[in-house]
């Protein structure tokens, strides 16, 4: 695997819907990072596994990973409920992890020419896909915060889901997400924890942005 040398990497872990996109997003705009949202990758292959249950196997999965495009994560369809609950599913698959994991392992240490690093966020990033990064977050806030959250993103994308569906989903998750056997979610002791329940996200940025400028401006 080619490594570029001198990048930045960043490393976050959280559970659902914990506001660790919105603020990886803005981080990596900043300190001009390649982002990569992990999660979408396992919601692709669960959306490919409700879209095509009879082609589904392990060999369709590993065709598609190998053709597939940053652009395909940007797919509307992958952010509804039931792909991401059927994501916590297809996520505890060893072999399936195995598949995604080399395609996040290019992108974290070889991000394209024109950026500076990577930051990329999930569930096993921190301690799994990049151990060694030179910044790792575990970025957290409580159910029922986060639920509000995830209720308010569906209801702009026009889903049709009630606020007590989306808790229930979120704890669901949650469960399968902290307890599975292979790559559970799980803070590391090198990891610094925030909790975003009652900061707005310039309040986040801020926090983080402080955390990376005293280590890179030393
Ligand atoms: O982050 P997001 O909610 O989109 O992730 C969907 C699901 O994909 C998670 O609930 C988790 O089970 C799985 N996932 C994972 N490892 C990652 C990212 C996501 O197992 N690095």
């Amino acid at each position: 695997m080619i490594k570029r040398k001198d990048i930045i990497k960043i490393a976050i872990d959280s559970p659902a819907a914990a506001g660790a996109g919105t603020l990886a997003k803005a981080i990596s705009k900043h300190y001009n990072l390649f982002y990569l949202d992990t999660g979408k990758i396992y919601r692709m292959i669960a959306y490919l596994k409700i879209k095509f249950p009879k082609k589904f196997n392990q060999n369709f999965i590993k065709s598609k990973i190998k053709t597939l495009k940053i652009k395909d994560l940007a797919n509307k369809a992958l952010l509804s409920d039931e792909v991401g609950t059927e994501a916590s599913i297809i996520s505890k698959v060893k072999n399936t992890r195995k598949l995604v994991h080399s395609f996040q392992l290019n992108y974290a240490y070889n991000p394209p020419k024109s950026y500076k690093g990577s930051c990329l966020d999930g569930r096993d990033i921190t301690y799994n896909i990049v151990p060694d990064a030179d910044f790792k977050f575990f970025i957290t806030a409580n159910v029922k915060t986060r639920a509000l959250r995830r209720y308010n993103e569906l209801k702009s994308l026009k889903k049709k889901i009630s606020f007590q569906e989306v808790i229930k989903s979120i704890k669901i998750r949650d469960k399968s997400d902290y307890n599975r056997k292979i790559s559970p979610l799980k803070k590391t002791k090198d990891s610094v924890l925030l909790n975003t329940s009652k900061l707005t996200k310039r309040a986040c940025f801020l926090k983080i942005k402080k955390i990376i400028d005293r280590k890179i401006n030393n």
